[in-house]
């Protein structure tokens, strides 16, 4: 055991952290848009860190050091790892935003931002293990470095802090933002337990999951917690419900966006760019949206597609590769990038609906464009 985050020694961020806003950004345009989602990522990450160090450090030594670990703060002997991967910190980001853009100081958001990216961890942690993921930001899954066991207990452990990190914030909008994370994880497992349920269901014929099923699906499982990050800022910033409603709405389409970016991802990323195995999607009958747009398409390709699939019982890597080149001549991987597009234009309509600060308002705009072009 090693440089565990207790309570009375808490985890110092190591030097030099990897996973850095130039980092995040893996294909950056220079000025303008993306200069400006590089150093809001920046700023927000500095601003929450000392209170994400903390809640961390008040966790049970082994659960902290996992969660140390899954947070790319360490290497599996507990010691800093300047080699490891942290997240791009987007939740953070956006709570700190939503406050902001409430009129708020963004420092009033920092509990529900320390709360958005323990739920985050802890969701990933054990999606990992619903998914039978073993890779993940280029390390080994919690999972597989630890066992099965601890990493459902780090991801306990990180769930409880993250209600407790809230329900302390000061001021008097506490019990509404615990309301709100409530609200935010009971979609979030909805929208796994939708996501798992698919992987039984059969690809055309009846009973075959549509792409309104999987939006439904993609909202719950990743529209929630980015919608709930906006929207928990903006009550710890004291915003009107409408403006929550708003923030939320512009989260959860931002959501739809983005898992349709990592949806693309998870068949045609470079998994040394994402740390995540290519193809796990697809070997999993995962119903992902390239997929089910390439089937929806029609043509010649698309059939071959839905009579290939329909007569696999398991997919391997070879088939999974020729399945690819079928979706993307079926047109899925082009039809995803429109969905994702679809979804971010709405999410920016929803922006310009609520009454916000001019800076936070372009901010969020400018990260908005930025997830979309991620490559990781
Ligand atoms: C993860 O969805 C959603 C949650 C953790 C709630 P995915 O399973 O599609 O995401 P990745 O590809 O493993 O990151
Ligand atoms: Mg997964
Ligand atoms: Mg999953």
């Amino acid at each position: 055991m090693t440089a565990l985050p207790t309570s009375a020694a808490p985890v110092r961020p190591p030097a030099g952290l990897p996973g850095s806003a130039a980092a995040a950004t893996s294909a950056p345009t220079p000025g303008g848009q993306d200069d400006t989602a590089t150093d809001v990522l920046k700023r927000c990450r500095e601003l929450v860190r000392p209170a994400l160090v903390e809640a961390v450090g008040r966790l049970h030594p082994w659960t902290g050091e996992m969660a140390a670990y899954a947070l790319g703060w360490a290497d599996t002997a507990g010691t800093p790892d300047p080699g490891g991967s942290e997240g791009k910190g987007v939740r953070q980001a956006l709570a700190v935003l939503g406050a902001e853009a409430a009129g708020a100081d963004g420092a009033d958001a920092v509990p529900g931002a320390v709360a958005v990216e323990l739920v985050h961890t802890f969701s990933l942690l054990h999606d990992d293990i619903m998914d039978a993921d073993a890779l993940r930001r280029q390390r080994p899954a919690v999972w597989k470095a630890y066992g099965t066991g601890p990493a459902v207990l780090a991801g306990d452990a990180l769930f409880a802090q993250a209600v407790a990190s809230l329900a302390e914030a000061p001021g008097p909008h506490a019990a509404a933002a615990v309301r709100c994370l409530c609200r935010t994880l009971n979609t979030l497992v909805s929208g796994q337990a939708e996501d798992l349920r698919f992987e039984e269901r059969p690809w055309s014929g009846p009973g075959a999951v549509v792409p309104e099923g999987y939006r439904s699906m993609a909202g719950h499982k990743t529209g929630a917690l980015l919608g709930g990050a906006i929207a928990l800022g903006a009550v710890l910033g004291g915003a009107p419900d409408r403006t929550v409603t708003a923030l939320e709405r512009a989260g959860r389409h931002l959501g739809l966006a983005f898992q349709a970016v990592d949806d693309i991802l998870g068949i045609w990323g470079d998994p040394a760019v994402t740390g995540k195995p290519v193809h796990a999607d697809l070997r999993r009958g995962k119903k992902t949206y390239p997929v089910l747009a390439a089937l929806a398409g029609g043509g010649r390709a698309a059939r071959e597609l839905a009579a290939r699939l329909d007569s696999t019982r398991r997919i391997d890597g070879e088939t999974a590769a020729q399945v690819a080149a079928l979706v993307e001549e079926a047109g899925g991987r082009t039809a995803t990038r429109e969905e994702a597009r679809r979804q971010l234009d709405t999410a920016r309509r929803a922006l310009r609906d609520a009454p916000l600060t001019h800076t936070a308002a372009q901010e969020l705009d400018a990260l908005f464009t930025h997830l979309l072009d991620r490559t990781r």
